[in-house]
């Protein structure tokens, strides 16, 4: 057994493995299926300061190698999340030192800024701020394509935010290494990426766009090597500062191993699992087979080796 543990920003997690937002729910369920305790972590379902009710029209799409979807951050709101399904997050974590990362979306910067202030006055370990959310206040591009607009989203909650804030960035930025060091520069004690890459797909009886919006977000192995390439970018601008937490792609041991020996400090896992609902717990085993295999006693010994 190497040792798979990993300290983020103070907090020691058993694991490097972190479910994605938006892919395993709260984790309440997934405790009759897999045994979350050998986890990094939960990223929360994306939450808004208001419930919501997501997107018209088709979802999700599946892709070869891939998965588009247009959820629209269906969720039931902060306060909602804190009296209901944080408790059973809890509950369901007990004993474990498995963290709580509570994702925070929004349209507008006051939105984040009272959702954040919400969310810090519970026992969540970590904010992980999505700055994918389009701005509702400035024609809908998202915080996260320009870094100047990032600076703002990040620099106004974090003066609010009293809880160790991870930016989760978007692949759609502008300039990757110039978005992390940005959100650094704001005050991000990390970062997370990425997020889905903007998709399309036409449905050709129809003669129309699968979804609604047109454009929809694409995530799975198809992405991987990109998301890797991107991580690897932000671990080169902001890695000697903060922790990177890398993902996108990542379905087995040895993906995740890419992301640690590009400099990842943790790796999250998002799309995986739809197919194996147990895939954190997989991807775990395997990351410790590997080290086992090849001799490695702990994840730190390869970070960032391969650079
Ligand atoms: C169905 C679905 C819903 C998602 N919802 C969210 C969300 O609410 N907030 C967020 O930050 N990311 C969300 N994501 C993005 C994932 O957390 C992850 O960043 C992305 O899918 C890339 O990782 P993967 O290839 O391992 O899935 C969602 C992804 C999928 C597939």
């Amino acid at each position: 057994m190497s040792d798979l543990r990993v300290d983020l920003l103070g907090q020691v997690l058993p694991g490097p493995v972190i479910a994605a937002s938006g892919t395993f729910g709260y984790g309440i369920e997934y405790s009759e299926i897999l045994d979350l305790g050998v986890l990094g972590g939960v990223s929360s379902k994306g939450l808004t300061l208001n419930p919501k009710y997501g997107n018209e029209g088709e979802r999700l799409l599946e892709t070869p190698s891939g998965l588009i979807n247009s959820i629209g951050l269906q969720n039931p709101g902060v306060r909602h999340f804190i009296e209901n399904e944080l408790p059973a997050m809890r509950r369901a974590l007990a004993g474990t030192g498995t963290a709580i990362l509570a994702n925070l979306g929004g349209g507008c910067i006051e939105d984040y800024e009272e959702g954040c202030e919400l969310l810090c006055a519970t026992d969540v370990d970590f904010i992980e701020l999505n700055i994918s959310c389009p701005n509702v206040k400035h024609g809908g591009i998202a915080y996260g394509v320009q870094a100047e607009s990032a600076k703002e989203v990040v620099g106004r909650v974090r003066k609010v935010c009293t809880k160790p804030l991870i930016v989760k960035m978007s692949p759609q930025a502008e300039d990757i290494a110039r978005m992390a060091a940005a959100c650094v520069e704001a005050g991000a004690d990390a970062v997370s990426l990425v997020n889905t890459f903007q998709a399309c797909a036409i449905d050709l009886e129809k003669r129309k766009p699968v979804f609604n919006n047109i454009f929809a977000g694409l995530s799975g192995p198809a992405v991987r090597p990109i998301a890797l390439r991107m991580v690897w970018q932000a671990v080169g601008a902001v890695g000697n500062a903060v922790p990177v937490i890398g993902l996108g792609g990542i379905a087995t041991g040895e993906d995740a191993l890419q992301f640690i020996m590009a400099g990842a400090t943790a790796v999250q896992v998002g799309t995986a699992n739809f197919a194996d609902p147990a895939a954190c717990q997989r991807i775990t085993a395997e990351m410790d087979a590997w080290m086992d295999k090849h001799g490695v006693k702990s994840l730190d010994e390869i970070r960032g080796c391969a650079r």
